[in-house]
């Protein structure tokens, strides 16, 4: 049987449960692909930290060659965070012909277009499920199950740590920092949590969702972005006996080939299908021109439900690689951009 070898970049609350899934279910892996999956070495930051899965400390690794230039190693996994040092791993681990997967939105949002590029160049796979939506498919959703749709407009819960924050405080009335609290214990936050309560998290995300949708080459800068951190308890319990509930919504829509993208705390009557959706679930409602209304909904965070995005592009990739097709699958912006948040 062919064996697949995997390099990790990261051994956190993601890591640990890709590495958690590879190693519990290897039946399911090989009856998927036909091949068996290994990992060979795992980068993290601190060796001598104490973790969850000690078992594997032996494949832990500080230094990043170890990784990405192995040439043992087919495909990279990201799951370590940040930007400019992940995206100069992944250019390398492309330009040694390593296929990655990665959950790094804040990576994706920014440098996407230019990290798809450089894969569709050496022939090699880039895959970004989880970089939305933890567990829910929703980039395959648009581009796979909508691609004979126009898409007309997406309203999105993506954000699971400001959800929870605001869910708890409205169900529970707790105060906002023993959530937030709560929520990094849980493992849902960012490591820095400003970008999740700032609202940065979700623009990331929408922007992503946008160039898959649209196809239109958007950035962070087209986004209006408000975070949850003005909205007091006393908003929350206002809102809630008037029949709303307050949500960190992102909106992206696209009216005469203008696209217009914002992200801020909006008021949900209760009867909307998104303002039931608590704690740290995400839900994306997808309007298409044929389709009508669908939602894409589950848990948008979190080690197992993260993982599963992971390990299932990782399933893909390994298929592609027994086809022959890696690379043949990079979804680039083909359209113009024109921002309606530009002109007005
Ligand atoms: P964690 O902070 O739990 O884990 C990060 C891991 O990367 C740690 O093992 C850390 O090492 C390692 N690491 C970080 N920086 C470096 C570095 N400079 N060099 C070597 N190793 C490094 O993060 P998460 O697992 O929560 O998140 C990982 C990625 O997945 C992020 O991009 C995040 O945005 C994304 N994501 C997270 C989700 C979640 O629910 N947590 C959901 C969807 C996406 P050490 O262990 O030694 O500290
Ligand atoms: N911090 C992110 C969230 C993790 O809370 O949604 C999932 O992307």
């Amino acid at each position: 049987m062919k064996k697949i070898s995997v390099g990790l970049l990261g051994f956190g609350t993601v890591g640990t449960g890709v590495v958690h899934l590879l190693m519990n279910d290897r039946q399911k892996l090989v009856q998927q692909t036909g091949s068996q999956i290994q990992i060979s070495k795992i980068l993290v930051k601190d060796r001598e930290k104490s973790r969850k899965m000690d078992q594997y400390d032996h494949l832990l690794t500080l230094n990043p060659s170890d990784v990405i230039d192995n040439p043992e190693i087919d495909i990279i996994i990201e799951v370590m965070g940040g930007i400019d040092e992940t995206r100069k791993y992944i250019h390398r681990a492309l330009k040694n012909k390593k296929h990655v997967i990665t959950a790094n939105k804040d990576l994706m949002a920014l440098y996407g277009t230019e990290l798809l590029q450089a894969a569709a160049d050496e022939g090699c796979d880039l895959y970004y499920e989880a970089s939305v939506g933890g567990g829910i498919p929703i980039l395959r959703g648009i581009t796979d199950g909508l691609a004979a749709d126009r898409i007309k407009k997406l309203i999105g819960i993506v954000n699971g740590t400001t959800n929870y924050i605001l869910s708890k405080m409205s169900h529970h009335s707790v105060s906002y920092e023993k959530v937030l609290l709560e929520a990094q214990s849980l493992g849902f936050a960012e490591a820095d949590p400003t970008s999740d309560v700032e609202g940065l998290d979700a623009a990331r995300k929408m922007v992503i969702l946008s160039h898959l949708a649209y196809s239109i080459p958007v950035t962070l800068e087209d986004v209006k972005v408000e975070g949850i951190t003005r909205v007091a308890e006393e908003d929350i319990q206002y809102s809630k006996k008037l029949g709303y509930a307050i949500k960190l919504v992102g909106i992206a829509e696209v009216e005469d080939g203008e696209i217009d993208i914002r992200v801020g705390p909006t008021l949900l009557p209760f009867n909307h299908p998104l303002s039931s959706v608590d704690n740290e679930f995400n839900a994306i409602y997808v309007y298409g021109h044929s389709v009508g209304e669908t939602m894409f909904y589950g848990p948008g965070a979190g080690e197992l439900p993260t993982a599963i995005a992971i390990v299932s592009d990782l399933i893909t990739v390994v298929k592609n690689m027994s086809y022959g097709i890696n690379g043949k699958h990079i979804f680039l912006p083909l359209q113009e951009k024109k921002c309606k948040s530009s002109e007005t």
